[in-house]
């Protein structure tokens, strides 16, 4: 083949589009290989067009589907039955998607469907337990067995595919994008100089120390997330010194929750979700993290930062066993304790701060690229 090899990137949430775009910038540079188109499903609206905007990222197709409170139901038939005419349109010869949402799984599909060659980024991550994550435990296992392209982010993930049957030949270990995204980040506005935004940088200026807090997974709607807000205010009441700084997502599920048990308290900051570059920011000025983000439990490490995790499970486990991350559940005595403990012990403080960068060197896109140049394979 002479001509450049046609990428389709596909995409729709905050996070595919951070950890796709340090991969998208590159093979746009390389127009004599790549000739690369995007289409975004806006599974999210807002979010996603906050990354874009970063990025400079303007996509070829955006499908628009975000509605408030979607289904699952929906947003997996909207997604297949509109990525048929995408993928007539643009014809790539190979389809690539990130992580577990229901737009990977989704676009994953279609891309099978039309016989392309499918490529996933962030592959063989398992917790094997199909309720948590729900639904990406399934939803990445499910791009699995139709990828043909699987861009392990580490050696465990790796190990996962081979159990599972996938051909060693079809499985690189890359590293995680989201490496590359955050140097890229900080690169530009680094964690020493001001914060992009007005907000939180008067809230860094206030208090000497912030614990930023974030929370989405569905698992933990109804009764654990009550829990967890619920240890997470007696914490912000017994330190009153200290800035308990959440940028809240916007699912209904937890945007107006969450203010009923957080929003009276004078040091609980509720804030709409940050653009990245000023989370990035935050995440690096903060004191501890507490989240069940997938991407923050990969970024905080390399930052130095100690995560409390309020999952039962990770399907990251390489930060857990070098003592960076806690899991904590939605057990709120564990919340309260761990941050005490963060709070208050330095020794116990320095041990899970002491930072290294298990996910990722920040070259994950050049290697996926090199691997994506050689048409032979898999
Ligand atoms: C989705 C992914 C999850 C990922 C998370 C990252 C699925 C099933 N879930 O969960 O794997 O970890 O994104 O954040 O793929 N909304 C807005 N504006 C936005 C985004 C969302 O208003 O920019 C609201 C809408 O009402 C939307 C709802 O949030 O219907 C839920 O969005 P959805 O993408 O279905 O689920 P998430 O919880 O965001
Ligand atoms: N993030 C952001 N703004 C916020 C909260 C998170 O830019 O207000 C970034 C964060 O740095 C990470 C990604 O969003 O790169 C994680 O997204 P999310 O937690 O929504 O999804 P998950 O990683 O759990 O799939």
């Amino acid at each position: 083949m002479n001509r450049p090899r046609r990428l389709l990137f596909v995409f729709g949430t905050r996070p595919e589009a951070i950890k796709l775009a340090p991969v998208i910038d590159m093979a746009k540079r390389e127009k004599d290989r790549f000739e690369t188109q995007v289409a975004v499903t806006a599974q999210h609206r807002g979010m996603l067009d906050d990354v874009l905007d970063v990025f400079g990222i303007r996509p070829d197709a955006d499908l628009d589907l975000m509605r408030p409170g979607q289904s699952l139901f929906y947003l997996t038939s909207a997604i297949v039955r509109e990525m048929e005419g995408v993928l007539e349109r643009f014809s790539p010869d190979v389809v690539i998607v990130q992580g577990d949402t229901t737009t990977a799984f989704a676009a994953a599909l279609a891309g099978f469907y039309s016989h392309k060659k499918v490529a996933h980024v962030e592959a063989g991550l398992r917790t094997d337990d199909k309720a948590m994550p729900f639904p990406e435990e399934i939803n990445r296992r499910l791009v699995s067995s139709v990828a043909d392209y699987h861009f392990a982010p580490t050696d465990s993930a790796r190990r996962n595919l081979l159990e599972e049957g996938v051909p060693d030949g079809n499985v690189h270990v890359t590293g995680n994008t989201v490496i590359d995204a955050l140097l890229g980040v900080l690169e530009r506005h680094p964690a020493d100089g001001p914060c992009p935004i007005d907000e939180p940088a008067s809230i860094f200026a206030a208090y000497e120390r912030v614990i930023l807090i974030t929370g989405h997974r569905r698992e933990n709607f109804g009764p654990p997330f009550q829990a967890i807000w619920t240890a997470l205010a007696a914490s912000a009441r017994k330190n009153p010194g200290v800035a308990f700084v959440y940028p809240v997502h916007p699912n209904p599920s937890v945007t107006d929750r969450v203010r009923r048990v957080l929003k009276d308290l004078p040091n609980c900051f509720l804030l709409p979700p940050l653009p990245y570059p000023a989370f990035c920011w935050c995440m690096a000025r903060c004191r501890l993290i507490v989240t069940d983000s997938g991407g923050i439990q990969e970024e905080a490490p390399a930052l130095g930062k100690p995560v409390l995790v309020t999952r039962r499970v990770t399907e990251r486990p390489e930060a857990a066993a070098a003592g960076m991350v806690k899991l904590v559940g939605d057990d709120g005595g564990a919340i309260q304790s761990w941050i005490q403990r963060l709070l208050d012990d330095p020794d116990c403080y320095a041990e899970m701060a002491k930072g290294g960068s298990p996910y990722g060197d920040g070259r994950a896109a050049e290697r996926i690229l090199n691997i994506l140049k050689n048409e032979e394979t898999p």
